[in-house]
């Protein structure tokens, strides 16, 4: 024991034995030197049975459920070092550690632990501190991932629309306003959505927002001028509640996407229509042959003489029947022969049919043939084409019209160019282009584009089209012929 006066020791003594919490003083050997009434209690020991002073701690240890490798006051024993507010949690609950080493003339003699029992104190307070900081963290949470989640709206390339619970527009980002023609956001938000779509000058009804604030997920497309936007609502729900407090819209522009669909649709329809084709074409051909075979033998005979003009007649027909097949076939053909050639020179030659079906209809056809350079091409394919672009454009005018023909050398490329002046083709009509069957006229096929597009790929060429109320202008693209 350290030299102390009587007053000291006494006053301290006091100090020890009302304290609440437990004290307990160890020498260097870890023998118990002193232990106060919260010691015992702790130790659930009756002082007046059994005593503390003179065990080891580390049996004191076996009535607490405190061990050795957390015990404070083992640890300042090592190392000399005072520390306080050390959290021990043990079996019997928790307790806070405050633990000093007792040095006599510099030398460590022993060491001091206060000892509180928290266990109820510490639950409630951690609990709280729990509670706040979940607080806090929401709080902050809320406005990082707020701000975070305007980030993302604003950076989106879609088009984000959220409204509350009465279908009121709360944010809009500016992809939405740019396609809405760059209206200002406080113009859209507090209006319905509708009246924001309405913005948009969208096509039809829309009704997956509504669903999306009953909870129903879903996905419609939307027409807005000429672009294509999918757009999927969401609900957005209180994540605290589960209720529904609004919803986020989201519209993807698809365009390019749509229009490939309609191409492969296309391809689709063309080949289906190809092979079918071929097949009745092919079978069509026998009983042709049949027929004309038996006209000839007709007409040799003598009794059937005055009859002779109408068997030929028939002859050539058939024939020409024949010779359309044949020519269709080899259109449905995968490969068809193609030979170096002048777009120019064949576009002149084959003028005067161009010019009859013109003249037929009392209208005209221009020529500006400016490309000489050589494409690789099959030229009944190339005359096909050409019939069928130019039938299409004088069928677009009315009486008087011209259509002009144009060709060009641009950079690698020869431009074939056939424009008219008639009525337009109509903007929903423009994605279904080339599709087989599609057709605005009362006798039309639907065939004449598809079978364009038919040749303009087997020349690995592009073909385009550009139509106003003022009329419209196919162009044709063909790589130029590159000798080696
Ligand atoms: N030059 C054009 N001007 C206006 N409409 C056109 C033109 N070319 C094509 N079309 C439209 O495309 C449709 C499909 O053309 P096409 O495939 O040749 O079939 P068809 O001529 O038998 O109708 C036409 O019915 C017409 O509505
Ligand atoms: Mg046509």
């Amino acid at each position: 024991m350290l030299p102390m006066d009587a007053l000291t020791q006494g006053a301290l003594w006091w100090v020890a034995e009302s304290l609440r919490g437990s004290v307990m003083i160890i020498d260097r050997n870890e023998r118990i030197v002193y232990a106060n009434r919260g010691a015992y209690d702790v130790c659930k020991l009756d002082p007046e049975e059994r005593s503390l002073v003179g065990l080891p701690l580390e049996e004191a240890f076996s009535y607490t459920g405190f061990r050795r490798d957390i015990s404070p006051v083992l640890r300042c024993l090592k190392t000399g070092e005072a520390s306080s507010n050390n959290a021990v949690s043990t079996n019997i609950g928790e307790y806070v550690v405050d633990a000093a080493p007792i040095f006599s003339a510099g030398e460590l003699v022993g060491g001091v632990a206060l000892t509180y029992n928290v266990t109820d104190h510490s639950r409630l307070n951690q609990e709280l501190l729990e509670a706040a900081s979940r607080l806090i963290i929401s709080e902050r949470e809320r406005e990082q991932s707020r701000s975070a989640l305007d980030w993302v709206i604003e950076s989106s390339p879609m088009s984000i629309v959220i409204v509350d619970r009465e279908y009121r527009v709360t944010a809009a980002n500016h992809v939405f306003l740019r396609i809405a023609g760059g209206v200002k956001a406080s113009d859209v938000i507090g209006q319905t959505y509708d009246k924001a779509l309405r913005m948009l000058h969208v096509t039809g009804e829309s009704s997956v927002v509504r669903n999306a604030l009953n909870g129903v997920p879903q996905q419609e497309r939307h027409l807005v001028g000429d672009r294509v936007y999918d757009v999927s609502a969401f609900s957005i729900t209180n994540p605290a509640t589960g209720e529904i407090v609004g919803a986020i819209a989201m519209g993807n522009d698809i365009t390019e996407k749509a229009r490939m669909d309609a191409e492969l649709m296309k391809l689709d329809r063309l080949n289906l229509v190809g092979e079918l084709a071929a097949t009745i074409a092919h079978e069509i051909r026998n009983p042709m042959t049949t027929v004309r075979g038996f006209l000839q033998l007709l007409q040799q005979k003598l009794e059937l003489e005055p009859y002779e003009s109408y068997t030929r007649l028939m002859i050539e027909e058939l024939d020409r029947a024949n010779a359309i097949i044949t020519n269709y076939l080899s259109l449905s053909h995968a490969v068809s022969e193609q030979i170096p050639c002048n777009l120019s020179g064949l576009i002149r030659e084959f003028s005067p049919v161009l010019e009859a079906e013109a003249v037929m209809q009392h209208k005209s056809i221009t020529y500006t043939l400016l490309a000489e350079k050589e494409i690789k091409a099959n030229e009944a394919e190339l005359k096909q084409l050409i019939t069928n672009l130019v039938k299409n454009a004088l069928e677009s005018m009315e009486p008087g019209g011209a259509v002009q023909i144009r060709t060009e050398v641009q950079e690698d490329a020869v431009i074939l160019t056939v424009r008219d002046s008639g009525s337009g083709i109509p903007r929903d009509l423009m994605l279904k282009l080339g599709t087989p069957f599609v057709t605005t006229k009362e006798h039309g096929t639907g065939l004449g584009l598809a079978v364009c597009h038919r040749i303009v790929e087997r020349h690995k060429a592009k073909i385009g089209v550009e139509s106003s109320t003022q009329g419209s202008t196919f162009s044709v693209r063909f790589p130029v012929l590159t000798r080696k």
